[in-house]
């Protein structure tokens, strides 16, 4: 087994010597680069004199120069991860000339080709795959990056900031200088040399300054950048209006590329994005394509402040900008579409993924305090939960102090790199509110359970409110102290409104929604003036990631389904009354009991059909049962099949009852004929009208596959015709094979629109969907150096099908097994994000358990395996 280095928080020291300067050359190629970084380098002002230790991998050195000097061999030593100069003296320039091979990278990391254009991706650790550097965040540098390629091949010459000069050089190539005037650590550095298309537009900040927006994409996606371009300006623009932060360069310059390992990435003045977050049509792009893409450009844009103007000090701080960031860009999205169902969506992500990950062997704080591969901890827990903590600031603090805090936040650490500290500290500063407590969020991992116990008390006309917490132990963390949890709460009359909320001792009701802190395991809120029993809304909004145990009365959460006034908790309760039916029906099906529908349960869903539609958007979202990822986070052991027959037997049973509803709903909402429309209300109507055809095709007669059929064949959109495709590859029928390979004719051309068609192949219930994944392995549009279609296809069986990723069998166990070390020494970062799915091995029941544990075995005991993977199997393993 490779020896696993640990890196820890604690150990953490100030940077021995910064970096002031440095200019970087480069002499494109792509099969041999050499580029020539010449740096001006100084000894921290205390520090004290020691060895220079620069970080680099798979560099071959060409020259070393110290203030111009050769040096020579006894000067240096040169190892796998680093280069060691043992003598420099105070300040001094120093030449490291290096040559690469960017065609020869697979892992993404560093320069690298891809389709014939060159790129680059440096966090956290790439920049060290270009030249010797101090690769850490706390080091920043003024860039000066002069690059020379070939002008047919390389037309356009890209890196950070302003574009100095260019020319032309003899024998057919160019070169271009670029100078980024802020200082910056070196995970920001981007360059890019390709034939690319440039689409512009400007934009007018709210100081009247004026900025390029640069778009370049491949020739044949020029059409498909209008969406992008929209969403950059919205966000710039709401940038400004929330937090007073406008853009700092003359150029924004956004580049799409077909091989990227992440969603996009935030370099200073250049973004890198995935294709798939830039390109965009209806015919192409699905209404949550459009979204999820509008949200990436704003998440990339508002890091421009939220960690780049203000950065890291080291990487256990990754959630300051991360978690900052996707709260950002969560409130942008909200703004600009349904805040409620962004909101719902955004929970269930949370409380699948994060939940599952905060519950397993791979648990780590928001802070995390020891690695051994950073780049395993881009995790949700440091994204979407890191966002969850700033949320909950925003909520004890309220919007005008939040906003007064990331002033100060802003404008104090400008051009710093400082850590999740520091933020919380400005909060504090700016409002007098103290946080101490509050700090736990980052320091302990695992999910909070809050029961809450109510009682009536009709004599003394009072509600009260009993709270408790706890913290079930995550590694290396046995014992929790309590959390300081913000519990948004109001009470519901019997009418149907909420109640004036009184706590004891207050002269008079504060409101009809109120916010209760809980600081300590057991808390009693006395509520007075309370004539009549209430039903409590708890944790609206979904006010702290925690889990929340009631015990509601059925009929309880029925009406809190119909009535109450927090939109999140409305949704809520009406999941809350399906995992309750549905955890009963899981123990008759355990028992061989016949399943049979609660009458109840089937009203009250059906209510929300009969209703009037209001917010479409929120009914599909009702309508939806839990997934079955979520479903499986409520009980213990877990078993696959079980779960997914019972969510099955649900839908069928809600689709024979309320067959003509849906029928009529899909009929009223679906329009073949219209033009295609793309605002809010046409989307909540393609939503609805979808969820009720997904049901339509659970009845047993062939009308509902005669209806996706049609819709397939006359959509005008990607959403239509997708949904009603991947409807069709669930079902045994003729038509299936049909739709599949008119769509693949249609689209073989379109890699972003494959991609789909592969995902929904492997995510098919029908059985022979392993086969059918192995032999699309074998397609000649599926490249396993393509990080999009190995997520479409494998990551999509293992993450996404669920039914058959755990057959009984173990074949899908051991199908990912061989995918994950066949992945891993051309791009670890993809082979140990799919290696995840195995990593919550010990949730299932013993035959699945024993199968997982096997399968993670046999990979852990592959000789050469990268560091990624091995954390992730060793730490999964429990090693
Ligand atoms: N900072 C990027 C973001 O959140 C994340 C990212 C992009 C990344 N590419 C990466 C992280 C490669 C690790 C490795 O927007
Ligand atoms: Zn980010």
């Amino acid at each position: 087994m490779p020896q696993a280095i640990t890196y820890y928080l604690q150990d953490y020291t100030l940077p021995p010597y910064l970096v002031e300067q440095v200019e970087l050359f480069f002499e494109l190629d792509d099969a041999l680069t050499i580029v020539r970084a010449k740096s001006v380098l100084r000894r921290r002002p205390g520090g004290t004199a020691v060895p220079l230790v620069l970080d680099g991998q798979m560099l071959v050195i060409r020259q070393l120069r110290l203030d111009g000097r050769p040096l020579a061999p006894h000067e240096y030593q040169q190892n796998e991860e680093s280069l060691t100069l043992h003598q420099v003296p105070e300040a001094f320039t120093l030449e490291v000339e290096t040559a690469i091979q960017p065609v020869a990278n697979t892992a993404l990391e560093g320069l690298y080709a891809s389709s014939g254009n060159l790129c680059t991706q440096c966090e956290a650790e790439g920049f060290r795959r270009i030249t010797y550097y101090p690769d850490r965040p706390d080091v920043m540098a003024r860039f000066t990056t002069t690059l020379t390629g070939d002008k047919i091949r390389y037309p356009v010459l890209l890196s950070n900031g302003n574009l100095e000069a260019s020319g032309d050089l003899a024998d057919g190539r160019h070169w271009a200088r670029w100078v980024d005037p802020f200082p910056k650590p070196c995970y920001l550095f981007a360059l890019v040399a390709g034939d690319l298309t440039r689409i512009a537009d400007r934009y007018t900040t709210q100081s009247g300054r004026e900025v390029d927006l640069h778009l370049y994409v491949q020739h044949r996606n020029a059409h498909q950048c209008d969406h992008a371009m929209t969403s950059l300006k919205k966000a710039m623009a709401w940038d400004e209006q929330v937090y007073g932060r406008e853009y700092d360069l003359a150029v924004y310059q956004i580049v799409a590329v077909d091989d990227f390992n992440m969603g996009a990435m935030e370099n200073k003045g250049l973004n890198i994005f995935n294709s798939r977050y830039v390109l965009a049509r209806p015919e192409t792009a699905t209404d949550d394509d459009f979204e999820a893409i509008e949200g990436v450009i704003a998440h990339e844009y508002f890091h421009n402040w939220s960690g780049n103007r203000v950065t890291c000090r080291d990487w256990f701080q990754l959630s300051l900008k991360e978690g900052f960031t996707v709260f950002r860009d969560q409130e942008f999205t909200a703004d600009m579409t349904s805040r409620a169902v962004k909101r719902i969506r955004d929970v269930q992500r949370l409380r699948t993924a994060q939940f599952r990950e905060d519950s397993g062997p791979l648990a780590h704080p928001v802070r995390p305090t020891s690695y051994q591969e950073i780049n395993n901890f881009y995790t949700v827990t440091v994204y979407e939960k890191g966002a969850e903590v700033v949320r909950m600031i925003h909520r004890l603090l309220g919007a005008t102090a939040f906003r007064q805090g990331t002033d100060c936040y802003f404008t104090r650490h400008d051009g710093q790199a400082v850590t999740t500290d520091d933020f919380v500290q400005a909060m504090e500063d700016t409002t007098g509110v103290d946080l101490g407590q509050f700090r736990r969020w980052y320091s302990q991992a695992g999910t909070p359970q809050v029961t809450g116990q109510g009682q009536y008390d009709g004599v003394g006309n009072r509600y009260i409110l009993t709270l408790q917490q706890s913290c079930s132990p995550t590694p290396n963390q046995a014992t929790k102290k309590p959390f300081h949890i913000p519990l948004a709460m109001g009470l519901v009359g019997p009418d149907g409104q909420d109640l004036p909320l009184r706590l004891a001792g207050e002269p008079g009701p504060v409101g009809t929604s109120r916010v209760l802190e809980l600081r300590t395991t057991q808390e009693t809120f006395v509520f007075e003036g309370i004539t009549a029993p209430p039903i409590p809304s708890l944790l609206r909004g979904f006010s702290a990631p925690v889990k929340l145990v009631m015990d509601y009365p059925d009929d309880a959460l029925a009406f809190l389904m119909a009535h109450d006034s927090d939109l999140f908790n409305r949704w809520e309760a009406g999941q809350r009354l399906t995992v309750r039916i549905f955890l009963r029906l899981l123990a008759d099906y355990a028992d061989n009991r016949p399943l049979v529908m609660p009458p109840a349960w089937g009203q009250a869903m059906g209510q929300l059909l009969e209703n009037d539609p209001g917010d479409r958007r929120l009914v599909a979202e009702a309508l939806t049962l839990p997934s079955e990822a979520y479903l499986a986070e409520q009980v213990s052991p877990v078993d696959p099949t079980a779960i997914h027959t019972v969510r099955r037997f649900l839908r069928t049973a809600l689709a024979n009852c309320w067959g003509e509803l849906f029928l009529a709903t899909y009929q009223a909402n679906h329009d073949p004929e219209g033009a295609f429309r793309a605002d809010e209300e046409a989307i909540g109507q393609r939503r609805l009208k979808n969820v009720c055809l997904s049901y339509l095709l659970e009845r047993d007669d062939a009308s509902g596959v005669e209806l996706a059929y049609r819709q397939f064949q006359q959509a005008n959109n990607m959403t239509d015709a997708i949904t009603a495709l991947g409807l069709l590859a669930n079902q045994d029928s003729p038509v299936r094979q049909l739709a599949l390979d008119t769509f693949y004719d249609r689209w073989h051309h379109d890699p972003l629109v494959l991609d789909k068609w592969f995902s929904l192949q492997a995510t098919s219930r029908l059985p022979g969907t392993l086969a059918a994944v192995q032999q699309l392995l074998t397609h000649p549009e599926f490249r396993l150096t393509n990080p999009n279609k190995v997520r479409a296809l494998i990551g999509a069986f293992s993450h996404g099908n669920s039914l058959h990723f755990h057959d009984p069998s173990g074949s899908g166990y051991t199908f990912l097994a061989q995918q994950v070390l066949t992945l891993d020494p051309l791009n670890p970062q993809i082979a140990a994000r799919l290696l995840n799915a195995m990593s919550d091995w010990r949730r299932y029941e013993p035959h699945r358990r024993r199968l997982l544990e096997q399968q993670l075995q046999r990979i852990l005991a592959t000789p050469q395996l990268s560091k990624d993977v091995t954390e992730i199997a060793g730490k999964s393993l429990g090693s």
